[in-house]
């Protein structure tokens, strides 16, 4: 057996036994969804599937099982079942994040194939501005240490923009110019609205006059999410997929829900228009009409799907929340 089969073979088996103990000793933790080993979970952040590892990201208290020093906390799977927890991969430390490290999105550089994240940060002032890591070694597989720009915040709230509506980076996609976008959520004069960046080099971000997206029917935006979907047949595609034959998915988390309008989209004039925009029909579009909500989604290059990670909040009161840990 080559060394690296090994080991992932080795990691396969002590992932499978350390989650069917888990399972057996604490009946209350579920066995289908993804949990944490302890504490409070928010938002999925960052899911991306990288050199055979599934990694996923959330919003986490290391410290109690209530929301408070929001970090991310960092799994991985070989399988998307049995998942391994690692130690948390960003934390408030500075300046630009000291009161929460929120919610973000993973994209995979090509060429280099390198991942880097976009977050939240909210700042010392509890103002929202955006910031960049990156993987501190490269030829760790599991990506364990993320190390913050030095250049950060790589993006502020500039005119017009409510510092505190400000937030959640989608995973970043080309143009046809080679250009990266962006979108981050907010709300500008009441309207849900997803505000356009663009970079050649994802350190110097310029926002665009025109925000991607917005509608005055709904209010803040959280954790957009804007990717195509192919037309013909059942394969995802990744977010910077330029082929003919697709339609664009504008998601958008308000109200508790996640909702979502199909539509086409111009990457040279960075254009969206939706089919039917968000709330113009008796039936809204929603991914789920349960709980399920500030969801991610990633492109799996290896099984050819797109897969979306939802946040399922449980009803217990803070009490017993706290009891149980
Ligand atoms: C959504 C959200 C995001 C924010 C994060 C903070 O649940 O409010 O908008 O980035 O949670 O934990």
């Amino acid at each position: 057996m080559k060394g690296s089969v090994f080991w992932t073979f080795l990691l396969h088996i002590i992932l499978f036994i350390h989650g069917n103990k888990a399972k057996a000793s604490q009946p209350y933790r579920t066995s289908y969804h993804f949990q944490p080993p302890k504490n409070w979970m928010n938002d999925p952040n960052g899911p991306m599937y990288y050199k055979g590892v599934y990694h996923l990201f959330y919003q986490c208290n290391p410290f109690a099982a209530v929301t408070g020093n929001i970090s991310w906390a960092h799994s991985i799977s070989y399988n998307l079942i049995d998942w391994m927890h690692l130690d948390n991969a960003i934390n408030p430390t500075e300046p630009y994040d000291i009161n929460g490290c929120w919610s973000g999105s993973a994209t995979i550089l090509p060429g280099v194939k390198k991942p880097v994240i976009l977050y939240t940060g909210d700042n010392f002032e509890h103002h929202q501005v955006q910031n960049l890591a990156v993987p501190k070694n490269m030829s760790d597989p599991l990506l364990r240490e993320w190390v913050k720009s030095g250049r950060n915040p790589v993006m502020t709230p500039g005119n017009g923009i409510d510092p505190k509506m400000y937030r959640d980076p989608t995973t970043a996609w080309q143009g046809s110019d080679k250009i990266w976008r962006v979108i981050i959520g907010s709300q500008i004069n009441g309207h849900g609205t997803a505000i356009l960046y663009k970079s050649k080099d994802f350190v110097k971000w310029t926002r665009s006059k025109d925000p991607l997206h917005s509608s005055n029917k709904t209010g803040m935006w959280e954790c957009p999410d804007f990717y195509p979907v192919s037309s013909r047949g059942k394969k995802g595609v990744d977010s910077s997929f330029k082929g003919g034959d697709t339609k664009q998915v504008l998601k958008a988390s308000f109200g508790d829900h996640d909702y979502y309008v199909i539509g086409n989209y111009d990457s040279k004039m960075d254009h969206y228009s939706a089919d039917v925009d968000f709330m113009d029909s008796i039936v809204q579009l929603r991914y789920d009409y349960g709980m399920f909500y500030a969801s991610k989604s990633f492109y799996d290059s290896d099984k050819k799907r797109r897969i979306l990670w939802g946040w399922v909040t449980e009803a217990d009161s803070k009490s017993d929340d706290i009891n149980k840990g």
